[in-house]
């Protein structure tokens, strides 16, 4: 799996990626709407279970490499959502769009430079109807980037994130949704 854009290298997870992904997922700002950063053993869980996503069913967040110097900058790509968030979404939607990048680079338009090259192969190469984008409501940056690349923000979507405690601060999401034009 390798995509190609005018700055970035996307494509499937190495084993080289372990440090510079346990780096970027480790940090406590670019995490700073999620529960927690990660520790180095959980960010290599994560990645474990990206290349075992992929292996399975082909398409799981990838890797996001700086075509000028092959510096590992972030993750991105689709990923089919787990029944257990689905059920908690209106529409039961299938497939989201997801990011996180290493700060250093934040404010670049790589995230949705990125993302226009996921959302053309999954409506194209791999036939998909309709991708979904969920976020914390506070997260604008992130909803920044999915109205950047064309999403539309649905109200009717909004959800309470099941893998958080009812009353946790960041268990509020709001959904943008983008068809196949
Ligand atoms: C969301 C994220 C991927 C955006 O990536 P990016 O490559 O910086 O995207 P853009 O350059 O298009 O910037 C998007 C918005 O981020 C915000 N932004 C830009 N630089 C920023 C900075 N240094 N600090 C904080 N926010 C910044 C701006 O609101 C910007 O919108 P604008 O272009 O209208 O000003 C990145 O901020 C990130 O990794 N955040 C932490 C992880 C995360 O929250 N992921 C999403 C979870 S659903």
């Amino acid at each position: 799996m390798r995509l190609e854009t005018e700055r970035l290298t996307l494509r499937s997870w190495e084993e080289r990626d372990r440090a510079p992904l346990a780096s970027i997922l480790g940090d406590p700002e670019v995490r700073r709407f999620y529960p927690s950063a990660l520790t180095p053993e959980q960010a290599g869980a994560q990645l474990d279970f990206a290349m075992e996503r992929q292996a399975a069913v082909g398409v799981h967040f990838g890797a996001a490499e700086l075509r000028s110097t092959g510096r590992l900058v972030g993750l991105i790509g689709l990923a089919w959502i787990p029944d257990e968030t689905r059920d908690a979404i209106p529409g039961r939607p299938a497939v989201e769009i997801g990011w996180q990048f290493d700060k250093s680079l934040w404010g670049q338009g790589l995230a949705p430079e990125g993302a226009r090259a996921w959302l053309e192969h999954g409506f194209d190469a791999l036939g998909l109807s309709e991708i979904v984008a969920f976020t914390f409501r506070g997260n604008l940056p992130s909803q920044r980037v999915m109205t950047k690349i064309g999403m539309t923000r649905d109200p009717a979507g909004d959800f309470e994130h099941p893998r958080l405690p009812p009353g946790h601060p960041l268990r509020p999401h709001v959904l943008y949704r983008i068809s196949r034009a």
